[in-house]
């Protein structure tokens, strides 16, 4: 099995993820947390929410940051005014490109649908294929031979390019034979698919009544920033950060909770002065990959990108994404973990005035059927006066812009590892691991009693109460002690505690630190002390 067959199945096993929906068939591009993901994803958020918000000293000028600065938090609601949307440009511009399969009936995202040129018996077609990059070629093959009618022993006949590539990159779709189809020319000519879920307020059923599921929790942000000015003491260099659900019609969701269509953000806009926002900008994409380092990624699987130009978003005059070499991407992809966007004054120009995309401006009013703006914004002033210098602008906006399920994924693709541990007779054995940072792990801890008698269980349990107040801890008396650390090994508990013979003695247990096995005799009543200092012991990678 590939790494991340071992993962998905470790998921589903272990309780980390499940399919939405499971027992009715489940639904694409939906996922529930079991009881050990929900752990592990509230300790991502809580993490980034701590960094970025509670742990922020105001006071203080960051190492690395052009000035000292505030962080408050907001929650807002996923439906908004449907005019958020416009202003925002979602409604007109935050589309993918799909094609239909006329045979298949299927859809799919046209820049994400992968295939390889191939030739045999004179003719060349583009065949794709939806399997996953290790079993893509093998897929396109077998999908050939049937296409041209010829027996495996054949293969050596077929002659392909050298790579596979997007069909965004043919231009003649009478060549392509489509993934679930077995004549070529199948597919339309990609058309504009926008992204937003459409619902309904109140007992309004038409048009009027109309609204979507956010797409981001930014605007929600942008909509409050006077709010937020005028109930705080807040000034410009200052951050406002928010996490919370969003939802995308994917077209084609793909790569377990990779690509979801129902997805949670923790997103940061950044309010500065114009004049300082390229530092800025500097400054947040060191922070945010540092983050990612310190937590436990491998800065070798990390990078940093640069967008190209016609890669930018509608409102974006820069951005940068953080990627990860995530195991299901062919050898040297990366997949966007947190993107860090430059928006100039493009937000909350849009909600004041109405204006958009800072690539056409200046711009003519787009007017829509009945004659109203297009853009009409809100007409509220959303500029900002310095109280020292008297000057009045239009705030820049800095926006750190992470996914909490994407890092999620991240930090369990990182942690999965098989190594060999010794087993009740010392004996070697092999075992997976979740090497999770002790910040992040679901559960902290986990209590045994070596045996079920001899007072054991009652001490343990002791420990476990005192314990429990701090932490999510697990106690277990069942089985022999090695197929115990075995499962907590599983599940990326790092500390084991062992209540034995000699506890009953001089009152110490064992500690068994999940990564490196080594046992360690701690006093009793130093437990909770110790396990505490041991997870707040930062910087936890084990790369280091
Ligand atoms: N406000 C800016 C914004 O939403 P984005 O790059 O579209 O920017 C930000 O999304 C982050 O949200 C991404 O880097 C990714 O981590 C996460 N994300 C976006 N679409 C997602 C999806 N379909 N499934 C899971 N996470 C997603």
């Amino acid at each position: 099995m590939m790494q991340m067959e071992k993962l998905v199945s470790l998921c589903k096993r272990r309780g980390y993820l499940f399919q939405s929906s499971e027992i009715y068939g489940g639904l694409n591009g939906f996922w529930d947390y079991g009881p050990l993901g929900v752990e592990l994803k509230r300790n991502v958020k809580e993490a980034w929410w701590q960094d970025m918000v509670t742990r922020h000293n105001e006071l203080a000028v960051p190492p690395g940051a052009p000035a000292a600065f505030e962080m408050v938090g907001l929650d807002c609601t996923i439906i908004m005014h449907p005019q958020v949307w416009k202003c925002s440009g979602h409604y007109d511009l935050f589309h993918d490109y799909m094609v239909d399969c006329k045979a298949s009936k299927r859809r799919y995202r046209h820049d994400q649908l992968r295939g390889r040129w191939v030739e045999a018996k004179g003719k060349r077609i583009f065949v794709t294929t939806l399997a996953e990059a290790d079993s893509e070629h093998e897929d396109a093959q077998r999908r050939a031979l049937k296409f041209f009618d010829m027996r495996g022993k054949d293969a050596g006949q077929l002659t392909w390019d050298a790579k596979f590539q997007s069909l965004s990159s043919v231009t003649d779709l009478s060549q392509v034979l489509a993934p679930e189809a077995n004549e070529l020319g199948t597919l339309t000519e990609p058309r504009e698919f926008n992204l937003m879920f459409k619902t309904y307020v109140g007992a309004l059923s038409g048009e009027e009544g109309a609204a979507f599921l956010r797409p981001e929790t930014a605007q929600g942000i942008f909509v409050n920033f006077k709010n937020v000015l005028d109930s705080t003491r807040v000034g410009i260099p200052f951050g406002v950060a928010q996490v919370g659900k969003s939802f995308r019609n994917e077209i084609t969701p793909r790569n377990f909770t990779f690509r979801s269509r129902e997805f949670e953000q923790m997103e940061i806009e950044f309010f500065c002065h114009p004049n300082q926002s390229r530092q800025w900008y500097e400054y947040w994409r060191q922070r945010r990959l540092k983050w990612y380092t310190q937590l436990g990624l491998d800065g070798q699987r990390l990078r940093l990108r640069e967008h190209a130009q016609d890669e930018l978003s509608h409102y974006s005059c820069g951005t940068a994404d953080i990627e990860y070499a995530f195991p299901f991407l062919p050898e040297g992809e990366y997949g966007e973990l947190e993107g860090i966007a430059h928006r100039g004054d493009f937000d909350l120009r849009s909600h004041m005035e109405g204006k958009l995309d800072p690539r056409k401006r200046p711009l003519e009013l787009e007017v829509d059927e009945n004659g109203q703006p297009k853009w009409r914004g809100s007409g509220k002033d959303l500029t900002y006066r310095d109280e020292q210098t008297n000057e009045r602008f239009t705030p820049h906006v800095i926006e750190p812009s992470a996914g909490a399920d994407r890092a999620t994924l991240a930090f369990l693709c990182e942690a999965y590892d098989e190594d060999e541990a010794p087993d009740d007779s010392g004996k070697m054995q092999s075992r997976v691991v979740l090497r999770l940072n002790p910040r992040i792990a679901p559960v902290k801890a986990a209590v045994f009693p070596l045996v079920k008698k001899d007072g054991m269980p009652e001490v343990a349990k002791e420990i476990y109460g005192a314990l429990k107040q701090k932490f999510n801890v697990f106690y277990d008396e069942k089985a022999a002690v090695g197929r115990r650390y075995r499962r907590q090994d599983e599940a990326g508990t790092p500390y084991c505690i062992t209540v034995d013979g000699q506890s009953l003695q001089d009152k110490t247990v064992t500690i068994r630190d999940r990564d490196t096995l080594q046992q360690s005799r701690v006093k009793i009543d130093d437990v909770v002390h110790e396990i505490e200092q041991r997870i707040n012991s930062c910087g936890y990678n084990k790369h280091q």
